[in-house]
């Protein structure tokens, strides 16, 4: 009897803890989602509105040309081809992306983060150096340099970077805990905002001297 009771606290407490951890919020899928109380402006929810799946065909999960090299040509040297819910409708709602990097001879991926999604990344030719770095109090930094076949994992959120070492082209291949990860490209979102972040600001936070600031936001 007393066995019995004890068994009937612990299903009910147990029904209870899975009901709470249930009860939250979905994670936002993009940084915001403005509330409308008509549906007349409405561009997206969160995630994207659904196709009848009576309506969905094989192409809706399907995408093709990524063997193919992107053009490196460019000040950083990288270029990344990210296959997210815009590119593949079909990833609505499951929680996964797809990202090929391709890095020209000393090419950079620069510090940047994803909020919404941890990054496992693949080398598939080359040798880069990557990094990431964990949240204040701390700041410190990971890093490892890869050959092909070496993993790397970023957690969700924190800042990282990947650096082709090597003299020839480097190529890399993600996949992404969100079906849209989000990229704060860290140099592009302080020096070059629309409208710029006061020199001010800046100048303050970074400890520079305002020409050095006013430098950096022309670059960006
Ligand atoms: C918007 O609201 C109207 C009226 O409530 C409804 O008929 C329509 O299906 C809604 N459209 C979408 C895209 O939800
Ligand atoms: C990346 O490569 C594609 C295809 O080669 C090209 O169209 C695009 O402009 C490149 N992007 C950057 C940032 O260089």
């Amino acid at each position: 009897m007393m066995k019995g009771v004890h068994f009937l606290v612990a299903a009910v407490l147990l029904a209870l803890v899975s009901s709470f951890a249930s009860a939250s919020d979905p994670s936002p899928l993009q940084d915001f989602c403005v509330a409308l109380n008509d549906n007349a402006s409405a561009v997206f929810v969160n995630g994207k509105f659904c196709k009848d799946p009576k309506l969905a065909t094989a192409d809706d999960f399907f995408f093709s040309g990524l063997q193919n090299p992107r053009n490196t040509e460019n000040q950083l040297g990288s270029n990344v081809t990210l296959l997210n819910v815009d590119m593949i409708p079909g990833l609505n709602t499951l929680d996964i992306s797809l990202a090929r990097i391709d890095f020209a001879p000393y090419g950079l991926n620069p510090p940047h983060t994803h909020p919404r999604a941890t990054e496992l990344l693949v080398v598939l030719e080359g040798t880069l150096y990557v990094g990431f770095v964990t949240s204040n109090p701390d700041n410190r930094l990971f890093t490892k340099v890869l050959n092909a076949g070496d993993v790397f994992v970023f957690p969700v959120g924190l800042v990282h970077f990947q650096f082709n070492l090597g003299k020839t082209n480097a190529v890399s291949i993600s996949g992404l805990s969100s079906q849209n990860p989000g990229l704060i490209t860290i140099a592009n979102a302080v020096f070059g905002s629309n409208p710029p972040i006061s020199a001010d600001v800046l100048t303050k936070a970074f400890q520079l001297d305002k020409n050095v600031v006013n430098y950096l936001q022309r670059r960006f």
